[in-house]
């Protein structure tokens, strides 16, 4: 008994050493529009975004599982769907500049709607 006991405390420290939870070895769980396959990728392209809009991770995200979707997470995946169409097909010339989040948010949650 005691043996399989410290068989499974074994197991468990094996598991985490191997596949540890909450850093940033794992992959992405719940990326529909992004093609990226590691969670710094991710993160890069995340903090890019946030500055764009100006907010923090938390505008979009629930901080202890950043896979759940929010409400302004589901907008902000279909900003990120449409940005990345904007690019792929219209913005196709030679030397033609990136749209982003900026080129319409500069730094806000919501663009500013007129001078
Ligand atoms: C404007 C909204 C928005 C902000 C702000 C934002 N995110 Fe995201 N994040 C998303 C969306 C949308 C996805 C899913 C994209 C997709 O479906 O391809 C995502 C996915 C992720 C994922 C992948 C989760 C998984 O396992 O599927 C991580 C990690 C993440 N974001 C981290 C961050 C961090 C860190 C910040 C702050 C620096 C941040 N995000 C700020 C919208 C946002
Ligand atoms: C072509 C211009 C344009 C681009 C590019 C754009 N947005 Fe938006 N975005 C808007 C407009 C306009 C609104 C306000 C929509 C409304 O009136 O409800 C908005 C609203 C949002 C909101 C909702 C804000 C709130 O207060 O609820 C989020 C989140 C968002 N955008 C994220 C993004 C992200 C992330 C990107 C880049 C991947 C992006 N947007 C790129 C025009 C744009």
């Amino acid at each position: 008994m005691k043996k399989r006991l410290l068989f499974i405390a074994l197991g468990i420290l094996i598991a985490n050493v191997v596949f540890p939870q909450g850093n940033d070895s794992h992959k992405p769980k719940n990326l529909q529009v992004l093609k990226f396959d590691s969670i710094p990728e991710t993160k890069k392209f995340m903090k890019q975004i946030s500055k764009d809009l100006g907010v923090k991770c938390k505008f979009c995200h629930n901080l202890d599982d950043f896979s759940l979707d929010t409400d302004h997470k589901k907008i902000g995946r279909h900003m990120i769907n449409m940005t990345m169409k904007i690019n792929d097909e219209y913005f196709t010339w030679e030397k033609a500049r990136n749209v982003t989040c900026w080129t319409c948010h500069q730094g806000q949650k919501e663009p500013p709607e007129k001078k």
